[in-house]
């Protein structure tokens, strides 16, 4: 991994990492130099053939101080900070391994410095980090595979890919396990990943032209963007925004767009006016005179007596919410599955496991956020040994509205997140239309914000592939908008 070429110009020590992506070099070459006390401002880092560096080598070298004698200072390293800076070291600014070094150097006497977002330093990591997760999403939501062959009797597939940041390796597990069936090769201008079912591999940059332009698969694809594009989702600057224009060279649906904008536009006119409609959003009406719980516990214990809650087809269990009980950020759901029912906890089935990684793709933490269900106990149907998910109908939603309100005001979240439409109703008292309402902070009871969007388990029932990848991106950009909002200083 690392290049042990040691160069250094006078004052400095000039440290050479193998590659761009050398993360493993810059901890190992990091720790070393903290262990021997080497201030940062003696330092540069540079990547094993970046020309920038030529003037520096003509200098005169200098040794780097010997490490001290036994016992070595003790080196300390925040897991958060480490992890901020693994993702910041992919960023295209030359100048990263520089700032990260300086930045461990600092915590070694600054004390919980990765906890202070105004450092000027730990700001400047968490800028790239972010630019990261964003080239990251784009790249999950917009490689475009076109097919190629057939060999062995796997189906081949190639993908060209410009990424802003030296992301290429660090996105090959996702594909993996996306494409897993199929044999491909993801090719950007500076590195290149394949896969052949069995194996990951790495290689170098290429050229778009190298890769043939036209499949049966990109036809599909196009009449599939063309079907499912629905105009009254069309606001441009938000389209290029999740879409970036720079993208669309290489989406094979994207030359349909100008023409499908076209002919949309007289609809586009009518429907955005309606779009526009506030949504009547209120406080959950108070259907209850009881008193209100004093807490979290409380409220659940008095749940599961209430005589008056629906029972006919619903699992006796009643299904707590869970995390911390004064999060920032809520999330309901519509009701408890078969695994929550059988473990007692929200969100740990199939849905909870889509759910986990769109947060952490997002960079939520699920283990920081309050999650519960509009409907706290599973309703099903018995289909031989399986217990099949019945919807809550309207009136067993009401019933828990009470019991969801007192949740929120115990709890005290700044923004709830509406999983589906269950939960949309549970919150505004009325059907609400997921498509019409997703992807936009609302208002919500005066104090908080709420944001409605699509449940995962809609996500799982998608049955193709590119599909499902789409709607996804969409789920995460969701996610990431709340991740923004609940970050704003003054948010509680
Ligand atoms: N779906 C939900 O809405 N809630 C859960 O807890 C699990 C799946």
């Amino acid at each position: 991994m690392l290049t042990p070429a040691r160069t250094a110009a006078v004052g400095h020590h000039r440290i050479t990492l193998a590659s761009e992506t050398d993360r493993a070099g810059w901890r190992d070459q990091a720790r070393a130099l903290l262990q021997r006390g080497v201030a940062p401002d003696r330092l540069s880092w540079t990547v094993d053939g970046r020309t920038r560096d030529a003037e520096l080598s003509l200098s005169a070298p200098v040794a780097l101080p010997e490490a001290s004698a036994p016992p070595a200072p003790a080196i300390r390293i925040a897991a958060p900070l480490l992890a901020l800076i693994d993702s910041a070291l992919l960023h295209r600014n030359p100048d990263r391994f520089d700032l990260a070094y300086r930045t461990v150097y600092r915590a070694q006497t600054v004390r919980d410095l990765h906890r202070n977002p105004a450092d000027p330093d730990v700001l400047k990591l968490s800028h790239h980090a972010k630019a990261i997760r964003r080239d990251i999403h784009k790249m999950h939501a917009f490689v475009r595979f076109r097919k190629t062959g057939e060999r062995a009797g796997r189906e081949q597939f190639v993908a060209w890919f410009e990424p802003d940041h030296h992301i290429t390796e660090a996105v090959a597990p996702f594909f993996r396990k996306r494409f897993t069936g199929m044999d491909w090769l993801i090719l950007t201008p500076e590195a290149s990943i394949a896969w052949d079912g069995e194996r990951l591999s790495f290689g170098p940059g290429g050229n778009k032209h190298d890769l043939p332009q036209q499949d049966g698969v990109e036809a599909e694809w196009r009449s599939y963007y063309a079907h499912i594009f629905n105009p009254a989702r069309v606001k441009v600057a938000a389209m290029k925004s999740e879409m970036p224009v720079k993208y669309w060279k290489n989406l094979p649906e994207a030359d349909l767009i100008p023409a499908m904008l076209e002919r949309a536009s007289g609809r586009v006119d009518a429907m955005v006016a309606r779009q526009q409609e506030a949504l009547p959003l209120a406080g959950p009406e108070t259907r209850s005179a009881a008193e209100p719980p004093a807490s979290l516990d409380q409220l659940y214990d008095r749940l599961e007596q209430a005589r008056d809650a629906p029972r006919e087809n619903f699992s006796d269990r009643l299904v707590r919410g869970s995390g911390p009980p004064d999060a920032r950020i809520m999330i309901i759901g519509e009701q408890p599955g078969d695994q929550e029912d059988r473990q007692g906890r929200p969100f740990v089935g199939p849905a909870g496991q889509l759910l986990d990684r769109a947060l952490a793709g997002a960079g939520l933490d699920r283990r920081q956020l309050f999650l519960t269900n509009a409907v706290k106990r599973f309703k099903f149907r018995q289909s031989g040994k399986r217990r099949i998910h019945e919807t809550p109908n309207a009136g067993e939603i009401a019933y828990y509205r009470w019991w969801v309100e007192q949740e929120i005001r115990l709890v005290d979240p700044r923004i709830i997140i509406a999983l589906g439409a269950t939960a949309a109703r549970s919150l505004t008292g009325k059907p609400v239309t997921i498509a019409r309402r997703r992807g936009t902070i609302l208002p919500f009871a005066d104090t908080r914000a709420l944001l409605i969007t699509v449940h995962p388990s809609y996500l799982l029932r998608i049955p193709d592939e590119q599909g499902r990848q789409v709607e996804y991106a969409k789920f995460v950009r969701d996610l990431e908008m709340v991740a923004g909002y609940a970050s704003r200083p003054g948010s509680g």
